[in-house]
């Protein structure tokens, strides 16, 4: 197999933590009653906390300072390190485990880039933090996917060309981010709505990668 990496993305790709970013942005929107619904989570995947409360408040039309703004996000984020306390690695997604050890039986190098800047502390949560051989977060990068930064910055560290990288996303944002980075994307999730992917996997259950990968035309 030509590809020499694969880079994760966190939220939603090892781990459920979309739901969590779910009830927490649901709890800070009732708070100061505004709408959110699963249609206007779906825009918030992959999107950084800031960006994420400005997409929420547009949609009631709010304008707030940045302080109000921060001390918003800030509530946010607080809520959804409680449900980051509780977890365990029994919500490691189905599939995950035994894909990691098939990657490190094969010599693959394995990153997480992610934009969230809790990325670590879920890692720790689920004991995963020691099975990747570099982690980017949102600590690290500038700029938001669709921006290829943190999949380029990941690309680097682990020293492989960003053309044998492989990227496993659930989020439109990200995608497009992976495309900008000239690295193949394995879309995790609807084909509906990742139909930019250049596949779609509704789960690692079953997994074969390279028989996945023979089936893509140059
Ligand atoms: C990930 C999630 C987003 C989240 C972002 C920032 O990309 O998909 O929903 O807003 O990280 O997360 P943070 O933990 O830093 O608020
Ligand atoms: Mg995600």
């Amino acid at each position: 197999m030509d590809f020499k990496a694969c880079i994760f993305d966190l939220d939603g790709v090892i781990v459920d933590t979309a739901k969590y970013h779910y009830l927490s942005w649901k709890r800070l929107a009732d708070e100061i009653g505004l709408d959110f619904n699963h249609s206007i989570n779906e825009q918030l995947k992959g999107v950084s906390r800031m960006k994420s409360l400005d997409t929420i408040l547009a949609q009631g039309k709010l304008h707030f300072n940045e302080g109000k703004k921060f001390s918003l996000a800030t509530r946010k984020n607080d809520w959804f390190i409680e449900y980051l306390n509780n977890m365990s690695s029994n919500e490691i997604l189905p599939g995950i485990l035994q894909f990691l050890d098939y990657l490190d039986g094969e010599g693959i190098k394995k990153a997480i880039g992610s934009a969230s800047k809790n990325a670590r502390l879920a890692l720790e949560k689920i004991d995963l933090i020691d099975r990747f051989d570099v982690i980017v977060d949102g600590n690290m990068v500038d700029k938001a996917k669709p921006d290829p930064e943190v999949f380029l910055l990941a690309a680097q560290k682990m020293y492989v060309e960003p053309r044998k990288c492989i990227v496993f996303e659930d989020a439109v944002a990200g995608i497009k981010a992976a495309h900008n980075g000239s690295m193949l994307c394995v879309g995790i999730g609807n084909p509906e709505v990742l139909s930019e992917a250049d596949f779609v996997i509704r789960t690692f259950e079953g997994l074969d990668l390279k028989n996945l990968l023979s089936n893509k035309q140059d």
